[in-house]
């Protein structure tokens, strides 16, 4: 039998990229509405994915230039709300896709986002996953104290610390300790319900969790470290695992990479899926699909892609001399504590190692990744259907893609993705026609 191809929506970002001017687009009168993202998650589950997806980040961009101006003028990774609240009612208005929630475990305390995160899994009748990040941006790190970004393979340790604290806690309650018996008066069962006593570098939590365990007891936990240290961290924590689509050759190293990790982690790599983050355009016809392609680039600032950039590597692209090594930008980004697998470091692997360019070259690539342009790939249902299986192929038939929606895109992006490619991939053997689990976790072993 054919393995199935998992399918996510990523619906983070509401108009970065400037699609929210386009015909169609969900923004406008639309966001900040909760009406838009009920229907957006309907929709989904009436395709069958597997999850809706929500990222985040929390501050303002504002190393372009210093300052937050053109973040603000040309909305670049802002507005961004805490979604909990609007994953609930989501969740009121479906029965069976799962939702993926973003936090940081350099900012956030184990035992909250344990305890919140067990409540959403009761609410959503467990549905509920953890996309646990360490935070790589420089504006995110100012609202919590910090002046600059603490050592990445730092971060790293805190979060696999957090996680093991998070999964003592989710399981400090055994599922079978409340009896609620009227007669006797006895609620819980005090042996099933136990200190964790943790006592970590970073944290010190006595536990239990005061709650009733919830229906996945621990939530799907979601990763996407790209670099060693993250991939190793990957490896200890998550359930499953995201990653950047990126040149085919890469995106296999990728996942042998993860294998050896999980390997070393004692795991077995075939039931741990990577989600590639990927755009799709599909169209009745290949040229209609194209042209809406093409569209995505009008109309960007260059300030707006260099907001964008800068903000993810941690270096002011403003400063940029007329030509530049790519290799002394991606230093300074690494000894800036960004993530070295970012932008830069992808055109380095794609230049090499002493490639110079130019502020105009590095500017095109740059408003390619800042559109989501360069990760787009566009043409009819059976193209792309194409692509997509010679991409899971490739990388071991595990896991599937994350389609990236820019809510500020034409809203018909999302339907066709639907209406077109989600039936040629049924008629492939490649895709669910039904949920058969009860939970997230159940739905993605089947
Ligand atoms: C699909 C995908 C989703 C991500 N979502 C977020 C996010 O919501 N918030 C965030 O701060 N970082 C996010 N990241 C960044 C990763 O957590 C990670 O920092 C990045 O892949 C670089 O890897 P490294 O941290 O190992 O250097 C995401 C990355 C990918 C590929």
């Amino acid at each position: 039998m054919k393995k199935r191809i998992q399918l996510a929506f990523d619906i983070s970002w509401t108009h970065v990229e400037s699609h929210w001017r386009m015909p169609g687009s969900w923004v406008d009168q639309h966001h900040p509405n909760i009406g838009m993202f009920e229907e957006a998650a309907r929709t989904a589950e009436r395709g069958g994915f597997d999850l809706i997806f929500l990222g985040d980040s929390t501050g303002i961009p504002d190393t372009w230039k210093g300052s937050i101006d053109d973040a603000v003028r040309y909305g670049v990774a802002w507005p961004r709300f805490d979604m909990s609240p609007w994953i609930t009612a989501m969740s009121r208005v479906t029965s069976h896709i799962g939702y993926g929630l973003t936090y940081s475990s350099t900012f956030m305390h184990p035992f909250y986002t344990a305890r919140l995160l067990n409540s959403m899994d009761h609410i959503t009748n467990g549905r509920m996953a953890f996309n646990v990040v360490t935070s790589q941006r420089r504006a995110d790190y100012g609202n919590y104290g910090y002046d600059e970004l603490p050592d990445h393979n730092d971060r790293y340790d805190r979060l696999e610390e957090f996680i093991d604290v998070c999964r003592a806690l989710w399981t400090s309650v055994d599922p079978d300790a409340f009896v609620w018996d009227k007669k006797t008066g006895i609620v819980a069962d005090p042996a099933k319900v136990r200190h964790i006593n943790h006592k970590g570098k970073y944290f010190k939590v006595k536990g239990p969790l005061s709650v009733v365990p919830s229906p996945q007891i621990s939530p799907i936990v979601l990763q996407a470290g790209g670099s060693p240290r993250g991939t190793k961290a990957a490896a200890h924590v998550a359930d499953h695992v995201f990653g950047l689509t990126k040149a085919l050759p890469l995106m296999v190293k990728q996942r042998e990479e993860l294998d050896v990790a999980l390997v070393a982690e004692g795991k077995d790599p075939e039931k741990v899926g990577i989600l590639w983050s990927i755009r799709i355009i599909v169209g009745e016809t290949e040229a209609e699909a194209i042209a809406l392609r093409e569209s995505l680039m009008e109309g960007v600032p260059e300030e707006a892609a260099g907001v964008w950039l800068s903000h993810n590597s941690g270096y002011d692209m403003s400063q940029l001399p007329p030509r530049f090594s790519l290799r002394e930008l991606q230093e300074r980004i690494v000894a800036a504590n960004a993530s070295p697998v970012g932008f830069v470091g992808l055109l380095l692997k794609k230049y090499g190692e002493h490639a110079e360019i130019t502020r105009e070259e590095f500017f095109r690539h740059g408003l390619h990744a800042a559109t989501g342009y360069s990760l787009t790939i566009a043409g009819t249902a059976a193209q792309v259907a194409d692509q997509l299986e010679e991409m899971f192929e490739a990388t071991g038939r595990r896991g599937g893609f994350m389609i990236s929606v820019s809510q500020g895109a034409p809203r018909a992006i999302m339907l066709n993705i639907i209406d077109y490619l989600v039936p040629e991939l049924q008629r492939r053997g490649r895709y669910r026609t039904a949920y058969t689990g009860r939970t997230l976790r159940e739905n993605l072993a089947t």
